[in-house]
């Protein structure tokens, strides 16, 4: 059996799609890490029975120290894979020198809209499309090698069907790609 851990820090909502669809079945979501002690994806991941590590970046000094913290809590598990969704942390070198098999997903399309406010930015920029971006973690924020992308043609949508739509993609995309990555034959 295959093991991931996932990284959060707020509503979780792709780690609960994560867990339905693949915790115990074709692999296990050994842990999951947040930064954030009040962060709603703790419950959603309790209900899975998922083991919960909580990190808080508050009680570190720096960000360095905080990484080497949360590298050791990857390493306790030796994960096939590392799946950050929705980590609101910037990570330092000490991660992606160390952590060389992790994924995010990004709510735009890479390389458009890089770091916060993506959806936002991206609703009220003048593209005719939109879509969600999965991709290696390396050094840089939202910028190493992208392995897969979704996109749809925009309606006239308000924010909240815009967002609702691009929730809908990362709930589509990010499961398969996980799935791919650790499955298909190289
Ligand atoms: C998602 O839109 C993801 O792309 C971005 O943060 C959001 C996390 O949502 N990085 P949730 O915590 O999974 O509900």
């Amino acid at each position: 059996m295959k093991k991931i851990v996932i990284l959060f820090s707020g509503n979780g909502t792709n780690l609960q799609n994560i867990a339905k669809k693949l915790h115990n079945k074709s692999l296990i979501i050994a842990k999951a890490i947040t930064n954030n002690p009040k962060a709603k994806g703790i419950e959603r991941a309790k209900r899975f029975g998922i083991d919960v590590e909580v990190i808080d970046h508050t009680k570190f000094i720096s960000r360095e120290e905080f990484d080497k913290a949360l590298v050791a809590a990857i390493k306790e598990v030796e994960p096939d894979l590392v799946v950050l969704a929705g980590f609101m942390r910037i990570l330092t070198p000490v991660f992606a020198q160390t952590i060389t098999n992790a994924i995010n997903i990004h709510p735009s399309l890479l390389p458009l809209f890089k770091g916060a406010k993506a959806i936002e930015r991206s609703f009220t920029s003048d593209m005719r499309v939109a879509g969600v971006t999965v991709h290696w973690v390396s050094k840089e924020l939202d910028s190493g090698k992208i392995i897969e992308q979704a996109c749809f043609h925009r309606e006239d949508e308000s924010l909240e069907e815009f967002e609702a739509k691009i929730h809908a993609l990362e709930y589509e995309i990010y499961p398969k790609v996980i799935t791919k990555l650790l499955f298909d034959e190289k």
